[in-house]
């Protein structure tokens, strides 16, 4: 665990017997996590699924329209039908997304996002990432990176790059410490791309060490 999960008490629990209600067909489980955090509160970390549409939708809604505005770096107040559908029906490998979910007054409710979709033309992962106005400053976008982090070398990926706008600084703070690199946007004012290099991992090195040898 990091010093800020430490910190911000986001404490491994159990996944409990939720797995019964995944599908397992191609749904990373073991990305099935109960985190609890410094409140107290149980949070359920896990890859989204299709069901999610409806809790996502109320999750971006109920940004405020500068957390709206700086994860989609468009204005819109809800996600278009199509757009929604691609969010939530994702592939797990070159689309993983993760979710933070709560019950409030006994009902789930997702209060974090984060994601990496794969660019076909430059075939590095797109990052990007959201939390309810509420939940900020606990640890949660470091938390979900993390793993989003460890997930993408697994599957391959070499690169993680995303776009935020410059004024944005707590990505800014997020993208340094998780050792991005920053740089201007040609010809997209006000615009910074953030890029990290991954290391593959390990098994997968070996394995593609193996796959080169034969
Ligand atoms: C950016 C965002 C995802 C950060 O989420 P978060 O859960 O609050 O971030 P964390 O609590 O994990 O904090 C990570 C680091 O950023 C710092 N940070 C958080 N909010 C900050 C703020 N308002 N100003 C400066 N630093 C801030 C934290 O102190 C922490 O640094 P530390 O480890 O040195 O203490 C969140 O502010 C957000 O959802 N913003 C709107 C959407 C967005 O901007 N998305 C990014 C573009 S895709």
């Amino acid at each position: 665990m990091s010093t800020h999960e430490s910190r911000s008490g986001l404490r491994p629990i159990s996944v409990g017997n939720l797995s019964e209600e995944l599908p397992s067909h191609g749904y990373p489980l073991e990305m099935v996590e109960i985190v609890e955090a410094a409140n107290g509160q149980h949070i359920t970390v896990r890859p989204i699924l299709p069901l999610d549409a409806a809790k996502f939708q109320a999750f971006v809604r109920n940004l405020s329209d500068a957390s709206r505005s700086n994860r989609f770096l468009h204005n819109l107040k809800e996600l278009p039908g199509q757009m929604l559908q691609r969010l939530t029906r994702i592939d797990y490998r070159t689309h993983m997304a993760l979710v933070a979910e709560i019950l409030r007054e006994g009902m789930p409710v997702i209060i974090a996002e984060a994601r990496y979709a794969c660019d076909p033309e430059s075939g590095s992962a797109e990052l990007a990432v959201a939390v309810a106005d509420d939940w900020q400053g606990l640890g949660l976008a470091k938390a979900l990176i993390r793993r989003l982090i460890g997930h993408a070398a697994s599957a391959g990926f070499g690169r993680l790059t995303g776009e935020t706008w410059a004024g944005n600084a707590p990505v800014l703070h997020l993208a340094r410490e998780a050792e991005f690199s920053i740089r201007p946007v040609p010809g997209a004012s006000g615009v910074f791309r953030l890029t990290r290099n991954i290391a593959p991992h390990p098994d997968l090195s070996q394995q593609q060490a193996l796959t080169a040898a034969e």
